[in-house]
């Protein structure tokens, strides 16, 4: 298991490696630090060098941030880090999962798309670039169900 959960103190961690997966957009340590006090909001690490924050609200919750160091990618960390958020996600009772992705993000949508997130939405032009991002959207299954598999059918 290279994947844990983390609070404020693991801050300046997540800041390295939010700074080397999105050198255009670096999240401080500080930013990080107040949304990890939060308590809508898990930290995950994945100590080979990726980070994901999860935020909770209810029976739904958004993924506000996934990056892997470039060094590591293309070796399932962010998958792992995607899973255990998943898992985490239905053990909670989320039922509806979401995030937003660049349109031209191929790694990121080929990411989501192999973990079973459908597009549901779309914002235009909705980072500085210009570029449009797509919402998506995973169903879990609840936690309770009798559903042997963690994603529902649609
Ligand atoms: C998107 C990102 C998190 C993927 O992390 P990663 O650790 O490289 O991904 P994984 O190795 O776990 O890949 C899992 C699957 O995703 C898909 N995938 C990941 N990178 C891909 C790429 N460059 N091209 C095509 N498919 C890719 C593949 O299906 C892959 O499975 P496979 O390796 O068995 O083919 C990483 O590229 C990253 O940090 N990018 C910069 C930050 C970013 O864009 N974050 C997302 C913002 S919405």
């Amino acid at each position: 298991m290279t994947v844990q959960r983390v609070g404020p103190a693991h801050a300046a961690v997540l800041a390295a490696i939010h700074g080397a997966a999105f050198p255009q957009e670096p999240w401080g340590a500080g930013a990080l630090q107040v949304q990890l006090e939060m308590h809508s909001v898990i930290g995950l690490l994945d100590e080979r060098g990726g980070l994901l924050l999860l935020r909770v609200t209810a029976d739904e919750a958004e993924i506000l941030t996934i990056g892997v160091v470039p060094a590591m990618r293309r070796h399932g960390v962010g998958r792992a880090l995607l899973d255990e958020a998943l898992d985490r996600a239905a053990a909670l009772g989320v039922r509806a999962l979401y995030l937003e992705v660049g349109v031209c993000n191929g790694p990121a949508r080929a990411l989501y798309e192999a973990a079973g997130f459908l597009e549901v939405g779309r914002r235009r032009r909705y980072y500085a670039s210009g570029e449009d991002a797509l919402v998506l959207r995973a169903t879990l299954a609840a936690a309770s169900d009798a559903a042997p598999t963690r994603l529902a059918s649609n």
